[in-house]
């Protein structure tokens, strides 16, 4: 397959979506599609090194997903904690470095351990930039940020986006594209702020059947966007 990428997104972010339907298609418990997304997670990781994206942040729980059943969550705190464990390794090896972003105090203890572990084992590194945002909700990061900027005595007219900005989880770039597998059109609350002028790419592969060449395709696409950012292009 030919290879003609000339504009890498800098940042993408991936709401990784289908998990369950995946399972369900396959009179499988649910469960079983998180574990076969995590699969999916390591071809796109990979992939994303090999073309050069700099920032990759993949959705991993929102604060919405407590929602579920309790079966459900604990489940996926087990899975990211035992993956944590088994790949951290792998991953600094790769020289990557990863992070997470969201509400951490809420997470179980162990799963917290780990995150720290791996965030400390790889914050040297200077390859792939990899954010897993788990137990995150945008509208709470910007709560967040607001209430860090009052907490530290800044005025109403200190106010404006730098300082927003400044107080978010991450300082890293916005994300130019967002993918979202699964076939739905929403944000589910990823990422608001920094979305303010993303791209978008929906598709209706399921998480756990997305591949290196979902994420090529979605690369392809993003490069036939005219971004303006409320400008004109010359
Ligand atoms: C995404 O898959 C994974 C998480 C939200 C944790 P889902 O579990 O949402 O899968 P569907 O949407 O039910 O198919
Ligand atoms: C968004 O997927 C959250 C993650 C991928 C972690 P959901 O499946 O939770 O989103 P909704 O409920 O369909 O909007
Ligand atoms: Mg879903």
């Amino acid at each position: 397959m030919k290879r003609k990428l000339k504009v890498i997104p800098v940042h993408v972010g991936i709401i990784m979506d289908g998990n369950g339907r995946w399972a369900t298609k396959r009179n499988l418990p649910r469960i079983a599609g998180h574990k076969e997304g995590l699969k999916a997670v390591r071809r796109v990781v990979k992939a994303a090194d090999k073309y050069g994206v700099k920032y990759l942040t993949l959705y991993s729980f929102s604060t919405e997903n407590w929602k579920r059943p309790k079966e459900e969550v604990e489940f996926l705190f087990k899975l990211m904690e035992d993956r944590l464990r088994k790949e951290g390794e792998n991953l600094h090896k790769n020289n990557v470095k990863v992070r997470f972003t969201g509400r951490r105090e809420e997470l179980p203890k162990e799963l917290k351990k780990i995150m720290e572990e791996v965030e400390k084992l790889t914050s040297k590194n200077t390859g792939l930039n990899l954010v897993f945002a788990i137990n995150y909700g945008g509208r709470q990061e910007i709560i967040d940020a607001v209430k860090k900027i009052i907490k530290k005595g800044y005025t109403f007219q200190d106010v404006n986006e730098q300082l927003i900005n400044k107080f978010l989880y991450l300082q890293i770039p916005e994300p130019d594209l967002i993918i979202r597998t699964a076939g739905e059109k929403r944000l589910s609350n990823f990422l608001l702020w920094q979305s303010a002028y993303s791209e978008f790419y929906f598709t209706d592969v399921l998480w756990p059947d997305f591949n290196e060449e979902c994420f090529y395709k979605a690369l392809l696409s993003y490069q036939r966007r005219k971004r303006k950012f409320g400008g004109l292009i010359e």
